[in-house]
C-alpha cells in the first residue's frame, strides 16, 4: 500500500449516543476501517457479566490490506475519547484466537469471559419429538406466545402482557398464576434471512428445577417456524460457564458454531 497511514482521516459519521460511529478514510474516500459504540442491553448481546448502565458494546473492523498500520488504534482512541465524557465500560466480543485478542490486550482490555455460539438447524430436528417436548405437562404453568417488534429490550418481560401484532420477534413464556416464570425470544431478519437469533431462555430463580427453560425453548422453536416459515436455523450465544443453559441447548440439538472471548475496558470519566 503506497499511501501513508498519516494521510488517513478518522472522522465521526454518527454521534448518536445510541449508535456512535467513526470511519478511517483514506485518500480517494476509501473507508479503511470503522468503529462503533452502542449501549449494551440485556437482550441485545447477552453481555458478560450482566450489563450495567454505561456499558458500551464495541465493534471494530479494519480492512485486511490496511491492518498493522495503527488504524485500529486510532479508531479506538477516537471512540475512547468520546466515551470519557462519562464513566463507561467498553465491551468487546472477539473471535477466540484471533488477532483482535492481541489488539485488546495491547490496549489494556481485560478478559472477563468466554462465549459459545451455537446453531440449531430445523432439518436436524424431529418435529414430532419437538411437539412431544412442548406438549409435556408442567402442572401449574401455562405457555403463552407473543409476536411483534422487539421494542426497548429492557422492557422485554412486559411483552407477554401486551397485544400481539405482526413483527420480527417471537416471545414464548411460561407463566404461573399470571407471574412470568420463564421466557425466550427469537428475532428474525425482516428481509427473509433464514437465520433467527435467540435470546434466553431465562428462568426466574423461584421457578428453577422444573425444566421450564427446555419447555419454553422447545415451544419457541415450534412457534417461530409457524410464524416465520422462512427461518431455517436459530443462532444463540451462551456464557461458557452457564452449564444449565448449555445443557438445554444440547438437549434441543444446537451445535457449537464458534467461540468468542469477551474483553472489558473501564473508562474513567473526565472531571470538568
Ligand atoms: C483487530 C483489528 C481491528 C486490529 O486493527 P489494526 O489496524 O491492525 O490494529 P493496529 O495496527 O492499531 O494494532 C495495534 C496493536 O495491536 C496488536 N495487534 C494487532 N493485530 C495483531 C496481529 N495480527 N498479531 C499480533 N498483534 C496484533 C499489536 O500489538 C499492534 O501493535 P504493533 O503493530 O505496533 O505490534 C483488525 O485485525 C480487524 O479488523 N480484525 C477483524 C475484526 C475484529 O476482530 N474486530 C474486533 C476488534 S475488538
Amino acid at each position: 500500500m503506497s499511501v501513508s497511514e498519516s494521510l488517513i482521516d478518522v472522522v465521526p459519521v454518527s454521534d448518536d449516543p445510541g449508535d456512535a460511529r467513526w470511519q478511517a478514510v483514506a485518500p480517494g474516500g476509501f473507508v479503511a476501517g470503522v468503529i462503533g459504540l452502542r449501549p449494551t442491553t440485556p437482550f441485545g448481546s447477552d453481555p458478560l457479566p450482566p450489563t450495567t448502565p454505561g456499558d458500551l458494546e464495541l465493534s471494530l473492523y479494519v480492512e485486511p490490506g490496511w491492518r498493522r498500520r495503527g488504524i485500529g488504534s486510532r479508531l479506538l482512541a477516537a471512540a475512547r475519547n468520546a466515551a470519557t465524557r462519562n464513566e463507561a465500560r467498553l465491551i468487546a466480543d472477539v473471535e477466540a484466537g484471533s488477532p483482535a485478542e492481541a489488539f485488546c490486550r495491547r490496549h489494556g482490555f481485560r478478559r472477563i469471559g468466554s462465549r459459545r455460539h451455537d446453531l440449531l438447524t430445523y432439518c436436524d430436528v424431529h418435529l414430532a419429538w419437538l411437539g412431544e417436548l412442548v406438549d409435556a405437562e408442567h402442572p401449574g404453568y401455562r405457555l403463552t406466545h407473543w409476536v411483534g417488534d422487539l421494542p426497548d429490550a429492557r422492557g422485554v418481560e412486559e411483552l407477554p402482557r401486551s397485544p400481539s401484532r405482526s413483527g420480527n420477534a417471537v416471545l414464548t413464556a411460561a407463566d404461573a398464576d399470571g407471574d412470568l416464570a420463564a421466557y425466550a425470544v427469537a428475532v428474525v431478519d425482516p428481509v427473509s434471512h433464514p437465520r433467527a437469533r435467540q435470546y434466553g431462555p431465562a428462568v426466574h430463580p423461584d421457578h428453577r428445577g422444573g425444566r421450564l427453560g427446555l419447555w419454553v425453548n422447545a415451544a419457541l422453536a415450534q412457534r417461530l417456524r409457524e410464524v416465520h416459515p422462512h427461518v431455517d436455523e436459530i443462532e444463540t450465544t451462551t456464557a461458557e460457564d452457564d452449564l444449565g443453559l448449555l445443557d438445554v441447548r444440547e438437549h434441543l440439538g444446537f451445535r457449537p458454531l464458534r467461540r468468542t472471548h469477551v474483553y472489558e475496558l473501564a473508562i474513567h470519566g473526565r472531571r470538568t
